[in-house]
């Protein structure tokens, strides 16, 4: 990439976000108890109108409360286009302990969104004296989201993720399905007289990826709905991590060990990595650019590739 260097991602595992209610405390002990490396807890969408202070208060007093161990601890905050979120953000930034990492914002549509945010978040850490900064993280759901996906990424030094949300993604966007995320069943070609399914959620996970790689974000695959169908969210999951993505959302606790499965680098891939590094290293003293690694061509692309693997796999076991 140009003479730039590209950016490092944050050095965290975040291989499977575990998502539950605000307005649900009775599962808070269950997510920090879960094998998830993120847990958001959450304020919009699985929160009713009614619930809305309540679950505040909850998420409020949880934060200071409940043992999170070393996982990131984050708070779904409602979208701009509610009278909730501003709420959200003075009470959690205001009251909330300092065990809280970061924020994230859903439905977001442009950087100004973000900017908007940060204002907020700014002034009160240095109004309350608050010196972890919180990060944010944000949801590409909407046609504007992915339109603008690339300033969204360089928004504001505190974001650190961002995530695909197929359902409000599928709604903006005017698709006709109401499955969220996976396999949509009119999305075929016919060949030879059988149906080929394809991926609808192709364009827009590989424009996520393009931008949190350019501007150092962690590209995260949002949720699957339907959580009876472990073969499908792992396809999906498998599909995401092919294309860069470093973990995926659990909207249901069975989901965690899916997701931690299919975003841990297998043994097998990190000893390949290792060998392909290690044939590198011989071709290099060789005065070589280029070696035959297994019957397949390896090059100075392939030690970057290999380093990837490398890197997910020793991230994960220093946890
Ligand atoms: N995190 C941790 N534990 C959870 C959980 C969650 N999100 N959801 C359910 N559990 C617990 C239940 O309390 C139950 O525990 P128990 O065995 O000790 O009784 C166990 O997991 C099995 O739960 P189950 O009965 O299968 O599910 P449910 O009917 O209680 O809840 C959902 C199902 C989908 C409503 C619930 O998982 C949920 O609210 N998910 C998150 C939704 C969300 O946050 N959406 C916003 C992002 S898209
Ligand atoms: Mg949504």
């Amino acid at each position: 990439m140009s003479f730039r260097l590209q950016p490092t991602p944050p050095a965290r595992p975040n291989r499977c976000q575990l998502f539950g209610p605000g307005s649900r405390p009775a599962i808070f002990e269950k997510m920090a108890g879960s094998a998830a490396d993120v847990v958001n807890l959450d304020l919009e969408d699985s929160v009713a109108p009614s619930d809305k202070d309540s679950a505040r208060a909850n998420v409020i007093a949880a934060i200071g409360e409940i043992d999170w161990g070393s996982k990131t601890l984050s708070v779904r905050i409602n979208g701009l286009d509610s009278p909730y979120w501003y709420r959200d953000v003075v009470d959690l930034l205001e009251q909330a302990s300092d065990r809280l990492d970061q924020i994230m914002i859903p439905k977001v549509g442009n950087a100004a969104d973000i900017y908007a945010v940060d204002a907020l978040v700014s002034a009160i850490e240095a109004a309350k004296g608050r010196t972890k900064p919180i990060n944010f993280e944000v949801i590409i759901e909407s046609a504007a989201g992915i339109a603008h996906v690339e300033e969204i990424a360089a928004a504001s030094p505190r974001l650190v993720a961002m995530s695909l949300g197929a359902a409000d993604f599928a709604a903006s966007m005017g698709m006709q399905t109401t499955g969220i995320g996976g396999t949509q069943e009119n999305y075929y070609m016919m060949h030879e007289g059988q149906k080929h399914w394809s991926d609808p959620w192709h364009w827009a996970q590989v424009a996520i990826v393009a931008a949190c790689r350019t501007h150092g974000v962690l590209p995260v695959d949002g949720p699957f709905g339907d959580f009876s169908d472990d073969e499908g969210f792992k396809a999906q999951a498998r599909r995401s991590a092919t294309l860069g993505m470093v973990g995926k959302w659990a909207i249901h606790p069975k989901q965690v060990v899916l997701a931690n499965d299919v975003f841990t680098p297998s043994t097998e891939a990190v000893t390949e990595a290792r060998e392909i590094l290690a044939a590198m290293e011989t071709a290099k003293a060789n005065g070589e650019g280029a070696t035959v690694y297994k019957g397949r061509l390896v090059d100075i692309a392939s030690i970057k590739q290999a380093e990837v693997i490398v890197k997910q796999s020793e991230m994960i076991t220093s946890d």
